[in-house]
């Protein structure tokens, strides 16, 4: 998969794609990354990319030019072309389903505001999906674009050791993961449940299930309704 980010802070991802997971998984090609810097697209002498709106409102616009000639400048294969993935608050919210989806596709091309906002004709002319990490309002789309890259490419087979580890997270099966323990067994007085270490494989199972409930039901009980659906699709 490719994975080119449009961004008018490129260094602030040096961070996050030379660490850890995401550093092997460039490293093995499991998954190509590219940063382009939008700036390098403006026509105007001091490399601006934001003006005014019409007709006035508060703060500045990220100019319509500097970022079609941008995505225009992506090399994309014909039979595979890129989706636009605009980052924005009034993008639809990511969830785990959306990564998942969005890490079978082969290209993708993350477009990080700033300011105020687009000039509309991003949006007419692209016909980007736009996306949200959430109901709150962050400087810019950098740190939303992080958060599509590292939980999308996590999902990409093989970047992940075990692969089981993306099958029983939060989520992934529309309910909270259910506690975990390692060793030791007794720390500052507390205990590792005894059915942990009972090896009995099927009510060990109904243990982690039942706990995955009470968790769901306690912290997250909006989840219950989508958790009721999967197992019924499931059943
Ligand atoms: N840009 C600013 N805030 C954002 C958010 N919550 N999600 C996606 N992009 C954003």
């Amino acid at each position: 998969m490719r994975i080119d980010i449009l961004s008018l802070f490129p260094a602030m991802f040096k961070g996050i794609l030379e660490s850890s997971i995401l550093a092997i998984a460039l490293e093995k090609k499991l998954v190509d990354i590219w940063l382009t810097d939008i700036r390098n697209f403006s026509y105007a002498s001091h490399r601006n990319v934001d003006d005014r709106p019409y007709a006035g409102g508060p703060g500045m616009l990220l100019k319509p030019e500097p970022i079609f000639r941008a995505v225009e400048s992506i090399p994309h294969n014909p039979e595979h072309p890129p989706l636009y993935i605009l980052l924005t608050p009034q993008g639809e919210v990511f969830q785990q389903k959306t990564a998942l989806e969005l890490s079978q596709k082969e290209h993708l091309v993350l477009i990080c505001g700033h300011y105020e906002g687009f000039d509309e004709r991003i949006r007419l002319g692209l016909k980007p999906r736009e996306i949200s990490i959430g109901d709150y309002v962050l400087t810019g789309g950098e740190i939303p674009a992080m958060v599509l890259v590292d939980s999308i490419a996590r999902l990409i087979p093989g970047v992940l050791g075990d692969i089981e580890s993306t099958e029983h997270e939060s989520f992934s099966n529309g309910l909270l993961e259910y506690p975990q323990y390692t060793r030791p067994p007794v720390f500052r007085g507390m205990e590792v449940p005894e059915i942990l270490y009972s090896g009995h494989h099927k009510k060990i199972e109904e243990w982690k299930k039942q706990k995955a409930l009470e968790r769901t039901i306690l912290r997250r009980p909006d989840l219950m309704k989508n958790a009721a659906q999967n197992s019924g699709e499931n059943a």
